[in-house]
């Protein structure tokens, strides 16, 4: 999703926070994204994507970007993901979307996902794409519990990686 840079890499640190498991302890608190919070979402874009993750620049820039809607979650003040989406005028598209890896498994990605989609039900588009490196187990089984289908292939579309990229829609 939002470019072919995307690797989602299923790594120990990430397995392990999913064993964390459970519901946070605190409520998720998900608000729109501000410049004051680039810093904290490319820090966390590196950590989830390595190699091919967004620079701090493209970040800034989506950010700050037209049609784009980011949203930040965080359990007692702290930074604990986020989330953006595109908005066209007939479709919209997933942009990145990362949980901190100790946080993941607890509803927090989900909750991002809706702010996305109610965006998107609010500009009235009819269908949400998004693009998912095949394997990701955790973020394709999260998009699937929302509705979204597999509808194609991009092979090879993650570089350096190699991975294939799965196209998923969703008809709202
Ligand atoms: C993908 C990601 C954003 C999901 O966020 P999360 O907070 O861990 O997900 P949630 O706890 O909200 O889980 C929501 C749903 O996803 C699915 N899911 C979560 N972890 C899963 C796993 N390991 N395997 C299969 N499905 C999983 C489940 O349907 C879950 O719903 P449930 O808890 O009601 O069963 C997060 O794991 C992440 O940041 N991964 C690394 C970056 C990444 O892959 N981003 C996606 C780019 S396309």
């Amino acid at each position: 999703m939002g470019g072919p840079r995307r690797a989602v890499e299923p790594g120990a640190a990430i397995r392990s926070g999913a064993e964390a498991g459970g519901r946070p302890r605190e409520p998720v608190s998900v608000t729109m994204a501000t410049a004051s919070d680039i810093d904290r979402i490319a820090e966390l874009e590196e950590l989830a994507f390595g190699p091919e993750a967004w620079s701090r620049d493209l970040v800034a820039a989506e950010l700050t970007g037209p049609d784009r809607r980011y949203f930040v979650a965080e359990t007692a003040g702290r930074f604990q993901g986020y989330a953006g989406i595109f908005l066209g005028l007939d479709s919209a598209e997933v942009m990145p979307i990362a949980v901190a890896p100790d946080r993941q498994g607890q509803g927090i990605g989900r909750r991002l996902m809706e702010a996305l989609l109610a965006e998107a039900r609010t500009a009235g588009v009819g269908q949400v794409f998004l693009e998912v490196a095949d394997g990701s187990a955790a973020a394709i089984g999260l998009y699937r519990s929302l509705g979204f289908e597999q509808i194609g292939r991009r092979r090879a579309y993650y570089q350096p990686s190699g991975r294939d990229a799965l196209v998923m829609r969703l008809t709202m």
